[in-house]
């Protein structure tokens, strides 16, 4: 390391003021949180060390858009919890999805993909990467005769799966894909965001790609946007070109917020399932519930593949409100907002529990029929159960079902009251 150079002569206000106000403390002692290193830029020695650098012939830091310390120390210990070889970091889970498929897709491929998959993920592969000449198929990918016979169907290039996902919380075998995924030539992606590396490590068990939106779990405390894709040396090298090249980068401030997040995560994960559990478990005895999706139920059409797959459920849970469809989106709606400690909105993974009526907000267009196409009845309540007390959430819950029930009543009632209205006439022939 060569020395600053000192300056020649005095100068004026503002050269002194840039250079005083950004002259880096010496620190000897390794500070025990990952430093914030909010930098875009990182000074050389000389223009060949630089060279050396921006170019990756050297190891280093020059441009923040390229590589970061603080998103570095996050992609590693991404790569060490997903037991992979490398990891690789992103601005959000999106923009991880994003480079997971174009680091291996081209014009002419075909992704198979699971039925069950994130509204925006569907976005992408169908309108942009269709767009560029990839056919995009879709299959129960819980159902692996299915997933067999799309496979064999024509060839694919990519499998893409995620671990656990919405409607109705469905878990897939991961293991069981990979290697129906290989047998066909395929590779495995794995969006593993709703499972996070505590209950499922994709790679372990053979994917070859795994992703998570750190937004949720990882990052924990909705506070903060962040992707990531874990796999082997080769592919991640892929993966970050695409990051480099979109400038999809994680902003240090951000990758610090989710290395914090992640010392809790085992700890919050536990919690998250124990009290989804419980609400589970207090729900399927409620008057009108009809039924409730949570992994550690034995109802739960994927009970077992879950129970061998996981240590333990996640905080994620679905219910759906009994009666008419009329009468079932009257109390989905009524339910959501006579709660008083979940919010209403729409993420997930968080500290805070958050419910949402997808019939009355994120598929508030769809009719009867598109709803159930999409496995999602009238009265389908989704939560991500958060870190309050399960006794409070509780009381909560069995307040707004006596919110929902009385809505459902007067939503029956006044179609009782509309089709007795009706004039004969009407609906003949
Ligand atoms: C399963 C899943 N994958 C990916 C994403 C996208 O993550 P982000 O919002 O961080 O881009 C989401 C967001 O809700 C999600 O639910």
């Amino acid at each position: 390391m060569t020395q600053p150079k000192r300056p020649a002569a005095p100068r004026g206000f503002s050269t002194r003021a840039i250079q005083a106000a950004t002259r880096t403390p010496r620190v000897d002692q390794r500070p025990n949180a990952v430093p914030i290193y909010q930098a875009v830029t990182f000074s050389a020695d000389d223009a060949a060390e630089l060279g050396a650098i921006t170019t990756g012939a050297m190891p280093g830091y020059s441009y923040a858009r390229l590589a970061n310390p603080t998103g570095d120390t996050l992609a590693a210990a991404i790569a060490e919890l997903e037991g992979a070889e490398a990891g690789c970091v992103f601005s959000s889970g999106m923009a991880a999805i994003h480079a997971a498929l174009m680091s291996v897709l081209q014009s002419g491929d075909r992704v198979v993909a699971t039925r069950a998959i994130y509204g925006s993920t569907r976005v992408l592969l169908v309108n942009r990467f269709g767009r560029l000449g990839v056919q995009v198929d879709f299959v129960d990918a819980t159902d692996l005769a299915a997933v067999d016979r799309a496979l064999a169907g024509s060839p694919t290039r990519v499998l893409y799966v995620e671990t656990i996902s919405n409607p109705t919380i469905v878990v897939v075998d991961v293991a069981a894909l990979a290697a129906l995924a290989h047998r066909h030539g395929a590779l495995l992606i794995v969006d593993n965001t709703f499972a996070s590396p505590v209950l499922c490590r994709p790679i372990e068990v053979g994917a070859d790609l795994a992703i998570e939106s750190l937004t949720k779990y990882l990052g924990g405390h909705s506070d903060t946007l962040g992707g990531s894709v874990a796999g082997s040396r080769e592919r991640i090298a892929e993966v970050k070109a695409i990051e480099i090249d979109t400038g999809a980068t994680l902003a240090p401030f951000a990758a610090f917020l989710i290395l914090r997040g992640i010392a809790t995560l085992a700890i919050r994960m536990a919690r998250h399932a124990e009290t989804a559990r419980r609400l589970a478990e207090w729900l399927s005895t409620q008057e009108g519930v009809a039924r409730v999706f949570h992994p550690d139920l034995v109802s739960h059409p994927q009970h077992e593949v879950a129970a061998r797959q996981f240590p333990h459920a996640s905080g994620m849970l679905a219910f759906e409100l009994a009666g008419s469809p009329v009468a079932a989106r009257a109390a989905g709606g009524a339910f959501i907002d006579a709660l008083t400690i979940p919010e209403r909105t729409a993420s997930l993974g968080s500290i805070h529990t958050i419910v949402a009526h997808p019939p009355t907000t994120t598929h508030r267009q769809y009719d009867e029929a598109q709803l159930a196409e999409a496995g999602i009845g009238a009265g389908l309540l989704r939560c991500s159960v958060g870190l309050e007390d399960a006794d409070d959430l509780i009381a909560d819950f069995a307040q707004a079902l006596d919110a929902a029930r009385a809505a459902a009543a007067a939503a029956d009632a006044s179609d009782a009251a509309r089709t007795t209205e009706r004039p004969a006439s009407v609906g003949a022939g």
